[in-house]
């Protein structure tokens, strides 16, 4: 009933509130099917750039991300099978980058961009929100992880591929915008990378696709197993079986 109400409440705020959130998509229709059109890794203006110089209210994106707990899992963790990402601890420049890229078309995502639009959770100020709540969850404990059989290979191609971006330990660089990959879903990264590497996610970094360019099928998913089992610092990660108390 609690829920109920202060679901209809909120959307009578909206309703009342109607202005100030743009309906509908975060851009008009013929710059998002431009967008569709282009590999561009850092758009210039629009929301990225916006929402970085919000002061984020994280009390607004625990409310914002209750849309996105049904997909991303209360705790932020995902699915071990890699069919969402976990997003918990990501960097929170990365976190906007890849919203507002997904907004704006420089990203595609399907399954996800009904719900992140605009009239779904609100405008810029929203991402700058949500992204904020979602810096600081802590991390799944026990992510799904490769087969483990050829890490060797896995560990001399991350020092030699990858260090220089996503850093040491997997833990990605805020200011660059590149993502921590360190304890993400073996079968999510394996989608991305190949994604990246075929051109399909068309905001990938021009840099990485020509790092990667020549490795083979066993090189990618050796790397990727290796990123998999890489450990975030142990403050940054939750206790096994942890539950979110802002959503029990
Ligand atoms: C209906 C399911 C669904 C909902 C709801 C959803 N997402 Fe997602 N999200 C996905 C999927 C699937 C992917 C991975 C897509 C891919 O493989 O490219 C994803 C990817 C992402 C990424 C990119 C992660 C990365 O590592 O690059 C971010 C950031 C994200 N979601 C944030 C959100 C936020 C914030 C919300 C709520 C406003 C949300 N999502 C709601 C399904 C969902
Ligand atoms: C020149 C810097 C650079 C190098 C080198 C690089 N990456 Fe990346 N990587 C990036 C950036 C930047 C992104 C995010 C691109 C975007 O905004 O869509 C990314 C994204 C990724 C993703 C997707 C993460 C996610 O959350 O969706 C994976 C997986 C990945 N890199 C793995 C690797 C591996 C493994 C290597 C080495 C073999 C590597 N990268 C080398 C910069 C780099």
């Amino acid at each position: 009933m609690k829920k109920f109400l202060s679901t209809s409440l909120a959307a009578v705020v909206l309703t009342v509130a109607g202005a100030a959130f743009a309906a509908g998509p975060a851009v008009d229709n013929a710059t998002f099917e431009a967008n569709k059109q282009k590999k561009e890794w850092m758009s210039q203006g629009g929301e990225r750039e916006e929402a970085l110089t919000l002061k984020p209210d994280v009390k607004n994106g625990r409310d914002v991300y209750e849309v996105c707990s049904a997909c991303h899992m209360p705790e932020g963790w995902g699915l071990t099978d890699g069919t969402f990402p976990q997003l918990a601890g990501q960097h929170r420049t990365v976190i906007i980058k890849q919203l507002a890229d997904i907004r704006d078309g420089h990203r595609d995502n399907p399954t996800m961009y009904p719900f992140a639009l605009p009239s779904e959770i609100g405008g810029t100020q929203a991402i700058a929100d949500v992204s904020e709540y979602i810096a600081v969850l802590k991390m799944n404990p026990d992510n799904g992880v490769g087969k483990g059989d050829d890490l060797e290979l896995g560990k001399k191609l991350y020092a030699d591929n990858c260090v220089r971006c996503h850093g040491e330990a997997g833990e990605g660089n805020a200011e660059k915008y590149y993502p921590r990959i360190q304890a993400q879903h073996y079968e999510y990264l394996v989608r991305q990378y190949r994604w990246i590497k075929e051109g399909k996610r068309r905001n990938s970094n021009p840099e990485m696709v020509e790092q990667i360019k020549n490795f083979t099928d066993r090189d990618t998913l050796a790397v990727l197993d290796y990123v998999s089992r890489l450990k975030p610092s142990a403050d940054l990660v939750a206790p096994k079986g942890w539950k979110n108390p802002d959503f029990q």
